[in-house]
């Protein structure tokens, strides 16, 4: 069993431009317990009074994971930690040359002392510590071998091997786990990987295969710099490559890095592994064809959407098949004559070649202009209405009035604008047949002009994770964000009528 140790409240709020409230963190905190994470780091106590407070909070939570605080060899550090509650503390110090020169300045010898007095107190309090070298892999073997020796002597029940710089390479990184393995006793060992060249969760992997029974993780590789081994990828070449067993809930991760993006606004790339919107993604007619008979002829087999909560998408561009174009548009609700098909298929194949990408958004409108009123008898919601008000000393108002499935309703919303007012009233306006909620909102082309045409793109978000996304193109940029929306709820209705 290898234990996943989560800093993304730590290490992944220290993310260059990443910045989370309290409240986020209580969020984030509970999302890596129904994840299943053992051990969660919530961050720094001495660090500031609202960091104090963050860890004690999620420290009081009553969750299932050990929480975990960060702390200098200081006692007013480690006392922090205490104070605040926590059930392990992480006491760390530099090891390398480089930096005990140019940052803490003391001498071998008193960081020894130092680090053994800081664990004592934390043992002495009845907790569990882990103990961190930081920097180890530019550290003399002999001085690492030294200070891990004496802090097992002093009863300390994990050590870390950090790789702070992101320098390691995974042989060598192995070859310096196994040594420190085969000379600790009691102690797990623990690793902390930075990607500064890509290869942190390459070297968590090769950690692991050298004896290393704990990996420390962010949710999205947040961290420092270029960020810390990504949770989602390590735990899933850990379990489906290596056949090493996490706690982990896979199911939950792609939730997980979603949660985490929305939170940190630090956007997860299209292409990123597992969790990214393209991981199971197939546009070209070979793939598409042939993940459509079955889907392990072009992915890996051993990893499977559903093991991930993610799912499978045949994207639509220049390269797609007819077969994959009728699939995507019965998947969305439309039925398609073999005449109406080719005429959808020659307008994509058009589009493509002028260098437009086709997205959902797109190939349902596509969709809409050749099947005309067809598609849209079986609209969900037909607007009616909009009205908005606002003004310098008013609040902006938005009354919107539509008719949900045959009944006729109005609902009046405010707002920090009219555009935000009216997206309120049209999201809320389907009441309990549906809970919706914005997750994109892009105004993507804006001729010039006081009476230029603004083009939005919304994405719509249901409780079970259905997403779709819809544009729409007018003067008036209220219109146009409510079309849109209207568009995008009509979407998810249908994809969920139909059980997508
Ligand atoms: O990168 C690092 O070395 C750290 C330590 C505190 C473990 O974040
Ligand atoms: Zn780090």
């Amino acid at each position: 069993m290898v234990r996943i140790f989560d800093t993304t409240l730590r290490d992944g709020e220290q993310t260059p431009g990443v910045s989370l409230t309290p409240e986020d963190k209580i969020v984030i905190a509970r999302q890596l317990d129904k994840l299943g994470v053992n051990i969660i780091e919530a961050g720094f106590p001495i660090s500031s009074r609202g960091e104090f407070q963050s860890v004690k909070r999620i420290a009081d939570e009553g969750l299932h994971a050990q929480v975990c605080g960060l702390s200098r060899i200081v006692k007013g550090d480690v006392q922090a930690c205490l104070d605040a509650g926590v059930d392990m503390v992480h006491v760390f110090v530099s090891t390398s040359d480089i930096q005990i020169a140019h940052t803490i300045k003391k001498s071998r010898p008193e960081i020894v002392r130092a680090s053994v007095e800081a664990i004592e107190q934390v043992k002495d309090a009845g907790l569990a510590c882990l103990f961190s070298a930081m920097d180890a892999t530019r550290t003399s073997p002999e001085f690492l071998k030294e200070i891990f020796g004496a802090v097992e002597e002093a009863n300390c029940d994990i050590i870390n091997i950090p790789d702070t710089v992101g320098v390691a390479a995974p042989s060598i990184f192995y070859r310096l786990v196994r040594e420190i393995c085969q000379n600790v006793h009691r102690m797990t060992v623990d690793v902390h990987c930075h990607n500064d060249f890509g290869l942190a969760v390459a070297n968590s992997i090769a950690a692991v295969e050298a004896g290393a029974r704990e990996v420390q993780v962010t949710v999205n590789g947040l961290g420092e710099r270029a960020g810390n081994a990504n949770l989602a990828e390590t735990v899933m070449s850990l379990q489906s490559i290596f056949g090493a067993k996490t706690s982990i809930k896979t199911e939950y991760l792609v939730e997980t890095a979603r949660l985490v993006e929305r939170l940190t606004r630090a956007q997860i790339p299209i292409t990123a592994p597992i969790v990214g919107e393209n991981a199971f993604s197939h546009e070209s007619g070979i793939h598409s064809h042939g993940v459509l008979e079955r889907s392990d002829t072009f992915e890996p087999g051993i990893m499977t959407p559903e093991m991930v909560g993610h799912k499978r998408r045949i994207v639509i561009g220049k390269h797609t098949g007819r077969h994959a174009v009728r699939q995507a548009l019965e998947s969305v609700g439309y039925t398609t004559t073999d005449e109406q098909l080719q005429d959808i298929l020659t307008r994509i194949k058009e589009l493509g070649d002028k260098g437009k990408q086709i997205s959902d958004a797109d190939l349902q409108t596509i969709a809409d202009v050749v099947l005309g009123d067809v598609a849209r008898e079986k609209q969900a919601m037909i607007l009616k209405e909009v009205s908005v008000m606002t003004g310098n000393i008013i609040t902006p108002t938005a009354t919107v009035r539509a008719i949900i499935h045959g009944q006729d309703r109005v609902l009046a919303k405010t707002g920090v604008g009219p555009v935000d007012a009216a997206v309120r009233a049209v999201s809320e306006i389907l009441g309990e047949e549906a809970t919706i909620k914005v997750s994109d909102f892009r105004i993507e082309a804006i001729s010039g002009g006081s009476d230029a045409l603004a083009q939005v793109v919304i994405g719509v978000e249901d409780i079970s994770g259905r997403r779709v996304q819809a544009r729409s193109a007018r003067e008036d940029i209220v219109m146009a964000s409510v079309e849109a929306l209207v568009s995008a709820i009509n979407r998810l209705m249908l994809l969920k009528a139909n059980g997508g």
